[in-house]
């Protein structure tokens, strides 16, 4: 059997811990029921990412196990990783959801997409990958004690990135510890007007209006500093004629979206890449549509 997870982007400038939006580039994982458990991993962590007990996908497998009574989980998986690590694309909730998926489609499907969602969260720490690789589009992820609520709308197929993905990475743990705990409520108001006008205007399929909400006041001028011309790359893109530009989750990936031809996201790639060429950084540029399908059986 074999499933395809999407790459995500997290936050989209206003939304932090709250967006989060399925993008069509995705891992593939075969697997099987066998007499133990394994892993072997092909592509992007072949070489350093572990393939015992610890590895992600393994852990994710084993929690579906777990919270259905149903022992150990005895899979044989063949993890194809297409999503570059530790870059800002979802590669860790790719392997989380690949996991759970894997395994509730083995058990044949006692968990419902919620409860995986609630398990991929736990896992994760956080839910603006996750719940975009499990269900594609555009969600929003609300919190309220334990609670969690997701909304999700469709991407119009005219949205397309470009993801420019620098020869570094940066940990989502240091770019979390580096954030101020308490921000100004003049910041919070723009990031809460920007991001409701961001919902609307996708609504709406205004996609100028959801360009210019990319912005926010609350982490990316701090992460901004972990990403050297991450900065001089979202003007560029804008130059180029992008709808807006924003770091991809925590980082260090920059994405720019753009609406028309496919000659309109080459040159604002171009000019992204050449914006980190100034710092020295090599970025590799991806031309990217949106997912609306999510995890999915292939
Ligand atoms: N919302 C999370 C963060 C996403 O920005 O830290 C991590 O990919």
């Amino acid at each position: 059997m074999r499933i395809r997870i999407p790459a995500t982007t997290a936050n989209l400038g206003c939304g932090f811990d709250s967006f989060g939006m399925a993008l069509g580039y995705y891992n593939y994982l075969d697997f099987e029921e066998a007499s133990k458990a394994s892993v072997q991993i092909v592509g992007h962590g072949a070489k350093h990412l572990p393939v015992n007990a610890q590895n992600l996908i393994l852990r994710a497998a084993q929690a579906v196990y777990d919270s259905t009574n149903s022992g150990s989980a005895m899979l044989s998986i063949i993890a194809h990783n297409n999503i570059p690590l530790s870059r800002g694309m979802g590669s860790s909730s790719a392997a989380i959801v690949g996991g759970l998926y894997a395994a509730n489609h083995v058990l044949g499907q006692p968990l419902s997409k919620d409860k995986l969602l609630l398990l991929a969260t736990e896992i994760e720490g956080h839910a603006d990958n996750v719940a975009p690789a499990l269900l594609g589009g555009f969600i929003v992820i609300v919190h309220e004690g334990n609670e969690q609520r997701v909304k999700r709308l469709a991407l119009p197929p005219s949205l397309k990135s470009v993801l420019a993905v620098p020869d570094f990475t940066v940990s989502t743990k240091r770019a979390r510890f580096i954030l101020p705990q308490k921000v100004m409520l003049t910041d919070a108001v723009y990031n809460l007007s920007h991001a409701a006008f961001m919902v609307l205007s996708l609504a709406e399929g205004d996609l100028h209006g959801f360009g210019e909400m990319l912005k926010d006041r609350l982490h990316q001028v701090h992460r901004l500093k972990l990403i050297p011309g991450g900065g001089a790359v979202a003007q560029a893109a804008q130059a180029a004629g992008a709808l807006g530009c924003a770091i991809s989750g925590s980082g260090p990936t920059m994405i720019a979206f753009y609406e028309g031809e496919k000659e309109q996201g080459i040159a604002i790639g171009e000019a992204m890449r050449s914006a980190f060429a100034l710092e020295r950084i090599q970025a590799d540029i991806m031309l990217v549509s949106p997912d609306n399908i999510g995890t999915l059986v292939v």
